[in-house]
Parts: structure tokens; sequence; C-alpha cells
């Protein structure tokens, strides 16, 4: 069974941001698998770089629309955002740099705040969205 599982529970009500979710669901997953089946740090680095640089793009199209509508909760989730990619850019460097390896606590982490981002944060925009004739 995979690590994380996308159904449509985890639905925002938005295709292109479902479809950026499980994307990032993928590279949690893949993450999960190469630590599990003891890949190397060679192999994990590319899939850590993989991670952070999507997890900033999903991101930014999310912040692009909250400014171009104006949404009213945007400073509270984008600095949500902000703090995630703080966390997981400094985990990277330590992973880098050989600080730090890949652990079970660090992807229950990413899994952890991801489905409460999702549920809590990013649900709360579907109907201004919706509204705004993005769907
Ligand atoms: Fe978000």
């Amino acid at each position: 069974m995979a690590f994380l599982t996308w159904n449509q529970n985890y639905s925002v009500k938005v295709k292109g941001f479902d479809n950026q979710h499980q994307k990032l669901f993928d590279l949690i997953n893949n993450l999960h698998d190469a630590m599990k089946d003891g890949k190397s740090n060679l192999v994990m680095g590319p899939i850590i770089s993989e991670l952070v640089l999507y997890t900033k793009t999903h991101f930014r199209s999310e912040e692009e629309l909250f400014a171009k509508f104006n949404y009213p909760d945007r400073l509270r989730h984008v600095s949500e955002h902000t703090e995630f990619v703080r966390k997981i850019s400094a985990f990277e460097a330590e992973f880098k740099s050989g600080k730090m390896g890949l652990s079970i606590d660090i992807l229950n982490f990413l899994n952890k705040w991801l489905l409460e981002h999702i549920r809590k944060t990013d649900k709360a925009y579907s109907e201004f969205m919706n509204k705004n004739g993005i769907n």
C-alpha cells in the first residue's frame, strides 16, 4: 500500500490544483519507497530536490490566483507555504551536506503537513475559486 493515497476527500474543487497535489503525493511516495528499499543518498537526493522544487512551483500557482482575485485569507495561507518551504529547504541543505539522513519522522512530517494543509487551508479556497470561475 502506498504511503499516501489521494482520494476525492482531498479534492479542493480546482482540477489543476488537485493534479498538482497528486504529483506531490507521488513524490513523497517515491521518497518513502526509496527509503524503504534502502536506496542510497545518491538516489534520494534528487527526489528530495524535485519535491522541494515542485512544492515551490505548486505554491506559486496557488499564490498567483490569490493575488489575481485578492483572496481574503491570502496572507495567512501564504505564510503557511513560506514556513513549509523554509523547513523543507533547511532539510534539503542538511541532507546534501550529510548532516541529516532521511527518516520516517521526516516522511511523517511531510505526510501530515500536506494532508492537514489540503484539508484545512486549501479546501477553504474552493468556493472562492469556483465563484471566480476557477474549477
Ligand atoms: Fe496551499
